[in-house]
């Protein structure tokens, strides 16, 4: 038999974008677009403090995470309503199903909007009703993720989590975000401890800007089962050692690194690096709405700096399969929609 075609380089793009995939680290606080964030203020009548979709846009200049905070919880103030809750994920998963994006497991943070006043049922009502309805309206699978913010005590993570229980279904884990330096993951063993022991998954921010220590605390303190970028693993041999025998997925946001300068520039983003030492690494879109495009943008943009190829593609979409809390029998769905895919744009094998 002769071996397959080569994948013409201009077919890769095409591939990316029409390849299922699963996305499991966006947070839907950061798939607010600018045009959302006007809408909503009139709908609410609050006044922002820039005067035109334009001004805001330009204010997305970041120099590092906290940087990047700042301007995300802002933006999140305009969110009030469980209708505003619904509109927001509603439109990410519409925009989903345009990608190719077959699972999506969705990151949110309650505090940003206790804090403020808005009731939890708004906040998980209106995601939840817009997750129910992907299915059957967009052919996404989606579930929600309750993030802790890291930046807050582990006393207000209790209280969050004891104000969430009342929807305990409507979530399938708890995360950790937020800034990264100073609030390691051991800042939260007993809360994380409490939410395992409720039969949550439970996975973790860690490596992104802070040392691969954190990321060992988020293994063997939090016992998390994904850990969220993990980027800065590549320091500690022994830690990817742990990482490639132990089959524990990172979260890769190339979009997400660049903006924040998590890399001097895409072109020397280690995502190949993580592939070769055989990590189970996935790609993910992170903030869209503030870092310059949505998942597929992040693989057209990751790859074409890199270099990365068709093989690299298929078993990125392979490992996001796997590091889903998706049911076995739709991981097996997906392979095989994978596998026509490939098929259709000539590339064979692995
Ligand atoms: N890191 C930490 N917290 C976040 C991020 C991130 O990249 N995005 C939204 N909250
Ligand atoms: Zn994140």
């Amino acid at each position: 038999m002769n071996p397959p075609p080569p994948l013409a380089p201009d077919d890769l793009p095409a591939l990316l974008a029409a390849m299922p995939k699963a996305e499991l680290h966006i947070h839907i606080e950061g798939s607010l677009e600018p045009e959302m964030i006007f809408a909503l203020a009139a709908r609410h009548g609050v006044a922002l403090p820039y005067p035109d979709v334009e001004a805001l846009r330009r204010a997305y200049a970041f120099s590092d995470l906290q940087s990047f905070l700042d301007i995300y919880y802002q933006g999140a103030d305009v969110l009030r309503t469980e209708q505003d809750f619904y509109d927001l994920a509603g439109a990410y998963l519409a925009r989903a199903a345009t990608e190719n994006i077959v699972r999506a497991e969705i990151f949110f943070d309650p505090q940003t909007h206790t804090a403020r006043g808005v009731p939890m049922s708004a906040v998980i009502g209106g995601l939840s009703r817009a997750c129910a309805e992907a299915d059957t309206r967009h052919g996404v699978s989606a579930a929600l993720i309750l993030c802790f913010l890291r930046h807050l005590s582990e006393r207000d993570a209790f209280d969050t989590l004891e104000q969430a229980l009342p929807w305990r279904e409507h979530f399938i884990g708890v995360g950790l975000d937020s800034s990264e330096l100073g609030h390691p993951p051991e800042k939260f063993a007993r809360v994380f401890a409490r939410c395992r022991a409720l039969g949550l998954h439970v996975v973790a921010h860690a490596g992104e800007e802070g040392p691969p220590d954190y990321i060992w605390q988020a293994l063997d303190v939090l016992k998390a089962e994904r850990i969220d970028h993990g980027v800065q693993c590549l320091h500690d041999t022994a830690l990817v050692r742990r990482l490639a025998a132990s089959g524990v997925p990172l979260t890769v946001c190339p979009l997400s690194n660049q903006k924040l300068r998590v890399f001097p520039d895409l072109a020397r983003h280690n995502l190949g690096a993580l592939l070769d030492a055989g990590l189970c690494a996935t790609v993910n879109s992170d903030d869209p709405a503030y870092f310059g495009g949505y998942l597929n943008q992040n693989f057209r943009s990751v790859f074409a700096a890199t270099g990365l190829t068709a093989r690299h593609a298929r078993q990125l979409a392979l490992n996001s399969f796997k590091a889903s809390f998706a049911p076995a029998a739709d991981q097996a769905r997906w392979r095989e929609q994978l596998d026509a895919v490939f098929e259709r744009h000539g590339v064979r094998g692995g």
